[in-house]
């Protein structure tokens, strides 16, 4: 008998997986630039630190670390995740912070945890590719908030509440994958507000936080919670190593907190034991502030190159000037199509990721993510010649 797509679950049967992974495939093509991806540079990677603490912890916990261990947490982990969290102004102790797999994780325990089959998510839109794969897998129904410059536009938010009573919504405050826009201060205090007046969780999903190259720091949204509305979803993938599959959720409610764990025990037990115990003595190491210092010297460059290079670009295309993050946004001239963009570019030796697989909705062809995490500034320079003379043939 033969493996029929009626054997799928009904809601998997749609997704295909992420677009950026088939991107991916195209990447090993010799000579080809990339600005498709969202990993930080391997230059912000550090092996030999990451060996030096692993010895360390292993002849510190010995067969501790080994062994299984509870799904709420490393204790030492879940304490200075705690302090770690505390300095960019979320406000948790150690027994609020759940270790996940990564910032994917808690957002998918909170899905687990709170959506039923056709309930409505409000997200912003464009947003993350791996959010959108999550929420459909839940079968959620996602409608898209809109939003402008400094974010989502509260009052379209609150018009969506009332509208569709959705128990979750979802937010990347900072230097949003793909746009790279940032939530402003007045936005960040309104939609806690929101949150705890329509009885609404946000799911805070905050991993670009600390890659900030200008401008001054804002208070997470969940700062201004008093109630335990907003979840807020820190990681380390993009501060230490993706690899590790390592971040911390910060869960002020005790039930919500309880049934993430649960959902937890049967995904995979704990979160790597090793890893939480690494990334515990990083931060007591106090390593984290000068390697960010470092690694946000570098992608400030590399993002003033990018920027630099819409210059090759045909007049009307404009672009997002974010202060951080991995990412710039760019709406092209209104008629060219990004798909076949994407495919003369890929021809021209250089990728990137069509805006409209960005959009739960689809549509937007005009838009483009760029990454520039990953390539040295030469590379960035030819790249943007590339992409520019490619996006200005299409328009003559
Ligand atoms: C907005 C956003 N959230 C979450 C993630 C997933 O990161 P993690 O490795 O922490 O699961 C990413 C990764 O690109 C992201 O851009």
């Amino acid at each position: 008998m033969q493996f029929t797509e009626e054997k799928f679950a009904r809601h998997m049967r749609p997704i295909n997986g992420s677009a950026i992974r088939e991107i991916f495939k195209l990447l090993a093509r010799p000579g080809m630039i990339s600005f498709a991806g969202g990993n930080p540079s391997n230059t912000a990677l550090e092996p030999e630190v990451i060996s030096e603490l692993s010895g360390k912890v292993l002849s510190q916990y010995g067969t501790t670390l080994l062994q299984y261990g509870a799904t709420d947490g490393f204790g030492p982990f879940r304490e200075s995740a705690a302090a770690f969290l505390n300095t960019e102004g979320v406000k948790c102790d150690a027994s609020q912070v759940l270790p996940v797999q990564g910032g994917s994780q808690a957002f998918d325990l909170l899905l687990k945890a709170l959506v039923d089959p056709g309930d409505v998510v409000l997200c912003e839109s464009p947003t993350f590719l791996g959010a959108i794969q999550a929420m459909r897998e839940y079968n959620a129904r996602l409608v898209a908030m809109p939003t402008d410059e400094n974010g989502v536009i509260v009052e379209a938010a609150e018009a969506l509440i009332k509208e569709h009573h959705p128990k979750l919504m979802y937010v990347i405050p900072t230097f949003q994958n793909p746009t790279g826009i940032t939530l402003s201060l007045e936005r960040r205090k309104a939609l806690a507000a929101l949150a705890s007046q329509y009885g609404v969780v946000i799911a805070e999903d905050d991993p670009y936080r600390d890659l900030r190259y200008s401008g001054e720091p804002l208070p997470p949204i969940q700062s201004f919670d008093e109630e335990g509305w907003v979840v807020y979803m820190s990681s380390f993938s993009k501060y230490i190593a993706p690899g590790m599959r390592l971040g911390a959720a910060a869960v002020t409610n005790p039930p919500l907190l309880r049934k993430m764990v649960i959902g937890k025990q049967s995904a995979d037990v704990h979160s790597p034991l090793l890893n939480q115990a690494i990334v515990d003595a990083y931060l007591r190491a106090g390593l984290m502030p000068a390697h960010l210092a470092r690694i946000c010297g570098d992608y400030k460059k590399q993002l003033d190159a990018m920027l630099d290079g819409f210059k090759c670009f045909p007049a009307g295309t404009k672009h997002t000037l974010p202060q951080g993050g991995l990412f710039v946004w760019s709406e092209l001239p209104e008629g060219v199509d990004g798909l076949k963009a994407f495919e003369a570019a890929v021809e021209a030796g250089v990728a990137f990721v069509p805006g409209t697989h960005f959009y739960p909705d689809g549509g937007h062809l005009n838009t483009l993510r760029l990454n520039f995490s990953m390539c040295d500034i030469p590379t960035i320079e030819e790249g943007m010649r590339r992409l520019g003379k490619v996006i200005s043939e299409m328009r003559s």
